[in-house]
């Protein structure tokens, strides 16, 4: 059995299975794929989270916050550029583990995946709402109260999770049904429907940025971190710096923890390799550039936002639109949220894109049922069944659990894949030296170092709670890999029956692995 949990998928399998039936269109090029990676980015992060950021973690600091994980998030980029341009399949990290580290940790990365994308997906439906509800207010119109939000939420005041007298997030509802009907339709569509969308939140960020800046007064940046540089826990247990009422770190890089969300989504576009023209080339451009471009705006709009509004006035559920109706320009917050909607809704349909993408990979291999998840549509082609059991999933999640709660435990489930990936990385320079590399991470073994390290900082630096979260998803994980993808899984058949080798000498790959095509 061990053999099994470890068997690892040659490398040249992997690219000769990418020539079989089945496959998804080719469609994709470097600028379409880089717009998918700032669609699926710039959203709730920056424009919900940095709210509750600033003015429960950091202060103005937050600026700091987005420099270090931006920085955590261009070393695992450059893994993600490396490995995509050796691999480019669909299936992103779950097909890297798979190529190196064996069937039970691609799988456990593979369901991590699944907790990424899924929750990402109702974390933003409710960002999405919150904009949606700021907007339609700025006309008189209210949701009824009882459908405006989650009906509890964790309050850093009083430590603990408290009800917020509602019963479910209807906005969040109604557009995560809207996207998975556009997603069913397919990938063409979305693409163009992506650019477009891309293309407003770009000029709106770009309008926050250079408007904001004539009301920014840099009295508001003093003091400049409150709640000081740090805030690292230990298992819930806050080693550095300073805590909350409920024991939770606070500071600069507590900040940093939670704002990471802003930049989740980069990563998604290695799950379209199957669909991009030149993957090899167009793949590691469309994860680096879209991730830079984001990290030099998110660090313009921070600074903007905390130099507008005291850190303490930020509002925690539109800030970026409320600043502006604060210094007293109401048709910019109306802009904005405008704007802000328009972003929000392209994260929403790029990650609810990616989701299926990772089970048809996982499904393809037999680790979960291939009649669901495997299934492309006769026309559409597109994986129309598992996108719709996602969008259900992603309603229910969006519908009743709060923003806070859904945000951190993408962020520990995000950080885990990223270190999994610098590990590949790593596993992979050794045991396939000479394997053609068309991007290769610079520096050598320093950057899949660096980006572990970063990781593992950020994931100690969110509240202790999301590791039982983590493990408590990831047990769930295992049974479901014990009680069904163990006694389905493709590779081990072929092993079974014959070795692989044997079986299809030319998928072997030499000890130095694959060979180009
Ligand atoms: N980075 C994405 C967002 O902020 C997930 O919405």
């Amino acid at each position: 059995m061990t053999r099994q949990l470890l068997a690892t998928k040659p490398l040249a399998m992997l690219l000769a299975e990418m020539k079989g039936e089945n496959r998804l269109r080719r469609i994709l090029g470097p600028i379409q794929l880089s717009s998918l990676g700032i669609g699926a980015i710039i959203g709730t992060g920056i424009f919900v989270l940095t709210g509750k950021a600033a003015h429960d973690n950091a202060g103005p600091a937050l600026i700091l916050s987005f420099v270090v994980s931006g920085i955590a998030c261009v070393f695992a980029a450059l893994c993600y550029a490396e490995f995509a341009s050796m691999v480019p399949v669909a299936g992103s990290a779950y097909t890297y583990a798979y190529a190196t580290m064996g069937e039970l940790f691609a799988w456990i990365i593979g369901w991590d995946l699944v907790l990424e994308y899924t929750v990402v997906s109702a974390t933003v439906a409710h960002g999405w709402s919150h904009y949606f509800q700021d907007f339609i207010g700025i006309f008189g119109y209210h949701v009824p109260h009882g459908m405006t939000r989650a009906p509890f939420d964790y309050d850093p005041g009083v430590g603990r999770i408290i009800s917020t007298g509602t019963t479910l997030d209807l906005p969040a509802i109604m557009i995560t049904l809207v996207i998975t009907a556009i997603l069913v339709k397919g990938i063409r569509e979305s693409a163009s429907f992506n650019a477009t969308m891309v293309g407003i939140k770009l000029v709106i960020v770009f309008f926050v940025i250079i408007v904001g800046a004539f009301y920014v007064n840099p009295a508001n940046w003093h003091p400049f971190a409150p709640f000081g540089f740090t805030g690292v826990s230990f298992f819930g247990k806050t080693v550095l710096g300073q805590s909350d009422a409920g024991g939770q770190p606070l500071g600069m890089l507590a900040g940093a923890a939670i704002i990471f969300f802003a930049y989740i989504g980069f990563d998604s576009v290695s799950t379209h390799a199957e669909e991009a023209r030149h993957p090899h080339r167009d793949v590691p451009i469309g994860i680096i550039s879209s991730l830079l471009v984001c990290t030099v705006l998110y660090i313009a709009v921070s600074a903007i936002l905390t130099g507008m509004v005291p850190y303490d006035k930020i509002d925690i559920d539109a800030p970026v639109s409320n600043a502006f109706k604060q210094v007293g320009l109401p048709w910019a917050q109306l802009l904005v949220s405008l704007g802000a909607l328009t972003g929000i809704t392209s994260v929403l349909l790029v990650m609810m894109l990616s989701q299926p993408r990772v089970l048809l990979a996982i499904a393809r291999d037999g680790l979960l049922p291939p009649s669901v998840f495997g299934a492309v549509h006769p026309r559409f082609r597109t994986p129309w069944k598992s996108t719709i059991l996602t969008g259900i999933v992603v309603a229910i999640l969006g519908a009743f659990l709060p923003l806070r709660i859904l945000a951190e435990l993408t962020n520990i489930g995000t950080l885990l894949a990223f270190v999994i990936v610098c590990i590949s990385v790593l596993i992979m320079r050794y045991t396939n030296p000479n394997a053609e590399r068309p991007f290769k991470a610079p520096f050598g073994i320093v950057v899949p170092i660096l980006g572990i390290a970063f990781c593992l900082l950020l994931m100690f630096s969110l509240p202790g709670q999301n590791w039982l979260r983590l493990f408590v998803w990831l047990l769930i994980g295992f049974v479901i890999y014990f009680g069904y993808g163990r006694h389905h899984s493709v590779l081990a058949e072929l092993r079974a029956s014959e070795s692989v080798t044997e079986r299809m000498p030319a998928l072997a790959d030499p000890p130095d692995g694959p060979v180009a095509r």
